[in-house]
Formats: structure tokens, C-alpha cells, sequence
């Protein structure tokens, strides 16, 4: 059968999305936005990531996170979305926010990997192709490279904006000094970092006890949150057991060693909450993030629609009261 051709839907900016101001900057990030790490890979079905990327954008997702290596197989998590955007989002390119990221392991050799001005600059070209884009709207810096000097990596940057290939430029899990440094070049290079990207979430919350969230802050940065339901932890789909169809079962990046008994009873514990506020786990796991000013954007996966439609219901209650959150704290510190 001929697929139709993709409209979207009318009332995209009506259907309950938020948008949050990033740091202090023009831009205005979806409150929930979707990434492609998994379940867009070309070991996954067109069809169903295709499904994701319309209802995402039909529900007023503008934004969609990617990296050079998501997949697998590395580049194919890109090559999917440079079909869709091809095929469907090519008129909608000015209504979407487009990232990509390199700084992990991606070709063989000494020039495919880690935060050298020769790395990143082939890598975006590469990215560009396979997606189909004539410049991407935020490109990161993936990871702090130790043995690279910082302002190497940090030019290359202000340079892929100097060459219209990139709009905005951001940084991922950098350390707290070296996140400072790059804050300051970038700035002093008229080109401010927009984003920060790190790992947070009710299981992990090194960015608030670092002073990551403030440092961005401060800086003028937005802080994007990636994880934010610790792979699928916290959700329901551990509650009961390991379902054959889950990432851990999968053989993903999240290990069967990481659900141990005690996160197990916490997230059996957290979903008690969880109910009492009429959410599911995820959505409240999202709610919580959502809560914190400081906090631009959560960055979800999704196996499913399903699992995308729920995520997006977060953003009906995210406030919490004192009790909540002391009950939360509580569960948290067992
Ligand atoms: N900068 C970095 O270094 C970095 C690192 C990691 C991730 N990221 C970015 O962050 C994005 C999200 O990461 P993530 O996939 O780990 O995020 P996540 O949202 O914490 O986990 C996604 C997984 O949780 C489960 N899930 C999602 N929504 C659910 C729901 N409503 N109910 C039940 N289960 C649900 C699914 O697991 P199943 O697959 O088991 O169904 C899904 O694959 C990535 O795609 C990437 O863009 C960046």
C-alpha cells in the first residue's frame, strides 16, 4: 500500500504541550521532547519509528535529539530520521529543533572519536547527510575529552556555527570545571551555549547535588535532561518483573545488574505515590523533573506510542506538595 502523505495534525500547538525558555535565549524547547538513542535504529521496524516521530510532532514535540552513533548500528538512528524528515517533515523544517552530538566512539581509527576539531567537524557533515539537513539547530559537544586542549574542541564549535552548519551549540555531561571553562569561551566567542545535557532523574540526582543545574543557570544556560526515567526504570514496566520485550531484556545499554532489590522496592514504592496522585510512575517521574525551574526540557525514549502518549500527560500535574515530596525524599534515601 502507498503510505499517504503526511499532514500534521491542526491542532499541534493546542494539545497541551508546554514550551519552556531555554537559559536566556530565543529559543523555547517542548517541555517533553523525544530522543533517539534506541527504538530508531535500523534493527527497528521504519514503519513504527515513523509512527513515533508523527505522533511526537502531532503532539507538539518540536524537538528531537540525536547523536553521530545512535542506532544501532551507529549512524541509523539519523539515517531514519533523514528519511522521515524526506519524506514527511520537510515542510515543517522551520517548526522543528533538530540536535545532534559527537564526542563517543564512532568510526574506526584516531579521528572518530572524542572532542578533536578534525572529529567533530567530519562527524557533523556526516550527521547533516544522513539526516537530510542543511544544518542542524543544536550541535553538542558529547563528552568532555580529557586529552584534548578544551579550547580545540570549544573553537570547532564556535567555527560549525560560524559556518551556518549548526544554530546553536551545547555540551554534554561535562564536569562541573570544565562545563565553567566552556561557558566562558563560548561566551566570550559570541556564541553562548544554549544547552546542557545531562543525566537526571528521581534516581540520579547528581546535576542538583554537583551544582550543575545552578552552574547552567547562572551561565544563562537551559539544562536538558536526558534519561529522565532512568532507561525505563522508572516506569511500570519493571514493577512486576523483567517483560521480554524491555530494554534490559533487550540486551540495551540498561543492565539486568541495575534493577537490584532495593531499586526494585523503591520504584514500587515511588509508584504507590505515583497513584495517589493519579499518575502513572512515569508520568510523576517526569512531573518531578518538570517541577524544577531550572530544567528546560526532559528528553524521553519511547518503545511505543503508547508509551510516548503517557509520557506526555506529565505535564497535567506538576506540582507537588511538601508531604509528596518528603515521602519521596524518604523512599529515596533507603
Ligand atoms: N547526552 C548523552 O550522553 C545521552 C545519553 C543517554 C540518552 N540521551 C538522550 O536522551 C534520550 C532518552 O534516553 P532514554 O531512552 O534512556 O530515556 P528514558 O525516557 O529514561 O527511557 C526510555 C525507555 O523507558 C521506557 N518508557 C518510556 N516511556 C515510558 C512510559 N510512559 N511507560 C513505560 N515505559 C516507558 C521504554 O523502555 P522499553 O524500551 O523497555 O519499552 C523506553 O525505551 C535518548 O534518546 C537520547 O536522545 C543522551
Amino acid at each position: 500500500m502507498i503510505d499517504p502523505v503526511y499532514k500534521a495534525a491542526d491542532n499541534r500547538y493546542d494539545c497541551g504541550m508546554t514550551y519552556r525558555r531555554c537559559g536566556r535565549s530565543g529559543i523555547l524547547l517542548p517541555a517533553i521532547s523525544l530522543g533517539l538513542w534506541h527504538n530508531f535504529g535500523n534493527v527497528d521496524t521504519f514503519a513504527s519509528s515513523k509512527k513515533k516521530l508523527h505522533f511526537a510532532f502531532d503532539n507538539g514535540i518540536t524537538h528531537f535529539d540525536l547523536a553521530n552513533n545512535y542506532g544501532p548500528s551507529y549512524g541509523s538512528a539519523e539515517e531514519t530520521f533523514g528519511q522521515v524528515m524526506k519524506t514527511s517533515f520537510a515542510p515543517y523544517r522551520d517548526e522543528l529543533f533538530i540536535s545532534t552530538k559527537a564526542g563517543h566512539d564512532m568510526w574506526p581509527g584516531p579521528y572518530g572519536n572524542w572532542g578533536s576539531r578534525k572529529y567533530l567537524m567530519a562527524s557533523l557533515n556526516q550527521s547533516l547527510k544522513r539526516m537530510n539537513l542543511d544544518y542542524v539547530d543544536i550541535f553538542y559537544s558529547h563528552r568532555y575529552d580529557p586529552e584534548t586542549p578544551l579550547e580545540e574542541t570549544l573553537q570547532a564549535l564556535v567555527d560549525i556555527v560560524r559556518q551556518g552548519k549548526a544554530l546553536y551549540v551545547g555540551i554534554s555531561k561535562y564536569p562541573k570545571e570544565a562545563a565553567q571553562t566552556a561557558y566562558s569561551y563560548l561566551r566570550e566567542h559570541d556564541v553562548p551555549c544554549l544547552l546542557y545535557q545531562g543525566c537526571y532523574n528521581l534516581l540520579n540526582q547528581k546535576p542538583e547535588k554537583e551544582g550543575i543545574l545552578q552552574q547552567a543557570a547562572e551561565n544563562g544556560s537551559g539544562f536538558i535532561a536526558f534519561s529522565p526515567l532512568a532507561q525505563g526504570l522508572l516506569s511500570n514496566r519493571y514493577l512486576n518483573g523483567i517483560p521480554s520485550d524491555s530494554r534490559i531484556a533487550r540486551g540495551g545499554f540498561l543492565k539486568k545488574e541495575e534493577l537490584t532489590a532495593q531499586v526494585l522496592q523503591q520504584i514500587q514504592q515511588l509508584n504507590q505515590i505515583a497513584l495517589q496522585r493519579g499518575q502513572t510512575l512515569a508520568e510523576m517521574a517526569l512531573a518531578w523533573l518538570l517541577s524544577h525551574k531550572q530544567v528546560t526540557s526532559v528528553i524521553v525514549g519511547a518503545s511505543s506510542t503508547d508509551q510516548l502518549k503517557d509520557s506526555l500527560k506529565a505535564q497535567q500535574n506538576i506540582s507537588f506538595t511538601e508531604e509528596e515530596l518528603a515521602a519521596i525524599r524518604n523512599i529515596l534515601s533507603a
